[in-house]
């Protein structure tokens, strides 16, 4: 939590948070998750592990979890607090460029994929790169799942995705909308 506070003020422009996420929030998210054998879960934005840890419990060990983190700090405190799980990869790499990280790891498709990005803080050109590609990762029947503070990218992600279905958790600080958006 300290570290999360610390990172929030000095990082504020990619951090986009005041608080990690809540576990109702984390739950709220990975309950879309059907956690299965040889699955890829990839993770945008981890931050100090709030929703990783989440994952990690429930993934089973033939499934792989990737995470990437730009921000140095909480890619190491992650690389530590989860060094115990052999099916859990964190890169310091961007986002936005995901796709070029998992050429290299010959990974050419994804079950899911969990983001807390902030994507009302990321330029639109950024989202334009990023949302370009994502779709084409995505195996048939996986999602999207992302959180937002407000639903100001609702209407965008409806026109990116097939489908994109809205949760929302009134407990985490502040309250969060989540998106299941799919693929079909
Ligand atoms: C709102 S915090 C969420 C942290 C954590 N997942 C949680 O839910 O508490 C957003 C995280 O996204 C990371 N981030 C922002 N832009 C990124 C990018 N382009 N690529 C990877 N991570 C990014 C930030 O450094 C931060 O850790």
């Amino acid at each position: 939590m300290k570290l999360f506070a610390k990172e929030a003020i000095s990082s504020i422009k990619n951090i986009g948070a005041i608080a990690p996420s809540s576990k109702y929030l984390a739950n709220n998210i990975i309950k879309h998750i059907d956690f299965g054998e040889n699955q890829v879960v990839l993770e945008f934005g981890p931050g100090n592990g709030a929703i990783t840890k989440h994952i990690l419990k429930k993934l089973p060990a033939s499934s792989r979890l990737i995470s990437l983190e730009i921000n140095t700090p909480f890619f190491n405190h992650c690389k530590d607090r989860f060094k115990e799980y052999d099916n859990f990869q964190i890169f310091n790499h961007s986002a936005i460029e995901f796709d070029s990280l998992l050429n290299e790891l010959s990974i050419e498709r994804i079950d899911y994929l969990v983001s807390s990005l902030p994507l009302s803080i990321i330029p639109d050109e950024e989202l334009a790169i990023m949302f370009g590609k994502v779709p084409d990762y995505l195996i048939n029947e996986g999602s999207f799942l992302q959180y937002q503070y407000s639903l100001n990218k609702y209407k965008y992600l409806k026109g990116i995705f097939d489908e994109v279905k809205l949760g929302f958790t009134p407990i985490n600080l502040p309250p969060a909308f989540v998106y299941k958006c799919s693929v079909i």
